[in-house]
């Protein structure tokens, strides 16, 4: 080939590069303005629910996700799809923290609410569905609140749903929620290199809280159909006690936490009875495919069952179950920006508290003190800047906001004594008497104030070593409507799959941490902007009604199957994906019969 022909052929080929680069970033610009148009226009509420229910037909046309279609989720769309696609369903959110926790205080009852990502996402979407909320009662003072039949209405002072407390003893609080579920599953499930530890009493207190758990959804629930929202790892075994005590209700189960794989899974003594009990549920939702994925090979190591791929659907001892990714999110709009004071005002209030100068860069780190959010790792990465760039030395502070969680478990013990020391150290190495880079103030912190120190920061660091989706991420973005602050994401929290402008990093590489951190102190105001605003796009048309809506919608679809079958006689049979043309499996099945 001469010189020419070879030289021709590579800017054909560059030319050809560029051309598919160009149309990649034209299609993604397009789904942006896209998103961005829909979710600009408001529609009225006929408009949203017919939206909505155009989901839905889609959705049961071609069992495509009904995640496919631009709608402005709202509460009025969850109300509108309650309404015509669930009429007379009545909503149950089980968990086990409550939204709203009473304690006694020196000056009377004190209202808390916890530092929960579940309960942020819930408590929205049980206040637009007038639902009844069942939960653990672990207020001093949650006895003294409720009526006689445990309940008490809340929001406090606008009341909207039930919240239904089931008090524990000592004992089955040891067993079932610091022992089975936080020593056992809780490390079992987080890739944080902490051992899980298992035994039997937990076990037994585990499945006796269950099955208590069960008993108080059968007495709550209205009819024998309500939609049950099971939420978390503390209720693996709750959809089947509830499947086979109220059979025609939905059982919706959320895993809140990642998923292991099954060789990590197969250590649990009782991996078994988990997943028979979890697939008493209708439908299984993790934040990400990947964690949904997990969980299905689990099932296929250990149980005899029958998984069909194509459809998500595991069929299990007569029950047949959807596996499905929903990416959970937060309200949007958030109600409580609107009672904030400007960007500058937070900046102002939270330096003055902290006595910083208007120029320091501030980055807080916002979470329960947990060994899986990385907060140590954070501590590395800034000693690792201050080593490489000492420059910066007396002008970044590290605000990290820690509520005590969990605080009798050893591991949690031992990582507040870490975190607590090695703060020391760095301020000892690095600090003088006005200058402390590290602020550690482990206590909890309203929403509000959470709120606050977000606006009030230039970087805002997310470095879980392993997380379902981790919601201070979205947090901190919907609170930065002036579009300026930076978002340091770890690759291993859920959220780096959608919030793909933060700036990602590897928690456990302390030199590529600290470039990231050199990165977005010095980030211009207008690449900040460029970065802020797609996200913002992206947590505000998947928001937290989304979330409900698309497993509401796919509650409907099930439940409108369910009782063609009934009609029909065909009874139980798995999901389709095919245009309700039964699976060659299913015809497999039916022919051997
Ligand atoms: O991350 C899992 C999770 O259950 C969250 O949903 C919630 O924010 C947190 O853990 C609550 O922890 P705890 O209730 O033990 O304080």
């Amino acid at each position: 080939m001469s010189d020419y022909t070879v030289n021709l052929l590579w800017v054909l080929l560059i030319a050809s590069f560029g051309f598919s680069a160009f149309a990649i970033l034209l299609s993604i610009s397009r789904q942006r303005r896209g998103r961005a148009t829909a979710a600009a226009y408001t529609p009225s509420e006929d408009v949203a629910s017919e939206a909505a229910r155009k989901v839905l037909r889609e959705f049961e046309k071609n069992g495509q996700s009904a995640d496919a279609a631009l709608v402005t989720w709202s509460p009025d769309t969850l109300r509108k799809i309650l309404a015509d696609d669930l009429p007379d369903a009545q909503v149950i959110v089980v968990s086990n923290r409550e939204p709203y926790i009473h304690n006694i205080k020196d000056d009377g009852v004190q209202l808390l609410v916890p530092a929960s990502g579940l309960v942020s996402a819930l408590e929205p979407i049980t206040r637009a569905c007038a639902g009844t909320w069942i939960a653990y009662g672990g207020g001093t003072a949650d006895r003294l609140t409720v009526d006689k039949d445990d309940r008490v209405q809340v929001p406090p002072g606008n009341p909207s749903y039930t919240l239904r407390r089931v008090w524990l003893t000592e004992e089955e609080y040891q067993g079932y929620y610091l022992g089975f579920a936080n020593e056992g599953l809780w490390p079992l499930c987080h890739i944080a290199f902490t051992r899980p530890v298992f035994r039997a009493s937990d076990w037994d207190a585990y499945e006796a809280v269950n099955r208590k758990f069960a008993d108080t959804v059968v007495a709550e629930a209205r009819n024998e159909r309500p939609i049950v929202l099971v939420q978390d790892y503390h209720f693996a075994l709750l959809p089947r006690m509830i499947r086979q005590r109220l059979p025609d209700a939905i059982v919706i189960t959320f895993w809140h936490i990642p998923w292991p794989n099954s060789e990590v899974f197969s250590i649990c003594p009782w991996r078994e009875r988990i997943l028979e009990g979890l697939l008493g549920s209708s439908i299984i939702g993790f934040h990400t495919q990947f964690h949904a994925n997990n969980f299905t090979e689990s099932v296929d190591r250990f149980l005899e069952s029958r998984i069909e791929r194509a459809d998500a659907a595991i069929s299990y001892g007569g029950q047949t179950t959807l596996v499905h990714a929903y990416p959970i999110s937060i309200e949007w709009p958030a109600q409580l920006l609107a009672k904030l004071p400007s960007v500058e005002e937070c900046r102002a209030s939270v330096r003055d508290r902290f006595g910083l100068s208007t120029d320091t860069k501030l980055c807080v780190g916002v979470e329960r003190l947990d060994y899986t959010k990385g907060i140590l790792d954070r501590f590395h990465a800034l000693d690792e800047l201050f080593t490489r760039y000492p420059e910066w030395i007396g002008k970044v502070v590290f605000l990290q906001i820690a509520a005590p969680s969990r605080g009798t478990l050893p591991a949690y013990q031992q990582l507040h004594d870490e975190c607590r020391r090695y703060a020391e150290e760095l301020n000892r190495r690095y600090g003088s008497e006005t200058y402390s880079p590290i602020l550690m103030v482990a206590e909890h912190h309203r929403q509000e104030q959470v709120y606050e120190v977000y606006r009030a920061a230039d970087i805002c660091m997310v470095t879980s070593l392993h997380d379902g989706m981790n919601l201070v991420a979205k947090e901190f973005v919907a609170a930065r409507d002036d579009e300026q602050g930076v978002l340091l994401l770890s690759t291993f929290a859920g959220a780096s799959r959608e919030l793909l402008e933060a700036l990602i990093v590897n928690p456990y590489d302390a030199a590529m941490m600290s470039e990231a951190l050199l990165q977005a102190l010095t980030m211009t105001p207008d690449e900040q902007r460029e970065r802020l605003r797609p996200m913002r796009e992206m947590v505000r048309d998947n928001n937290v009604y989304r979330w409900a809506g698309s497993m509401l919608l796919d509650a409907a679809r099930l439940r409108k199957r369910g009782d063609l079958d009934r009609v029909t006689g065909t009874g139980e049979r798995p999901p389709s994906n095919t245009n309700n043309v039964i699976s060659m499996f299913e015809r497999a099945r039916k022919a051997a019969s």
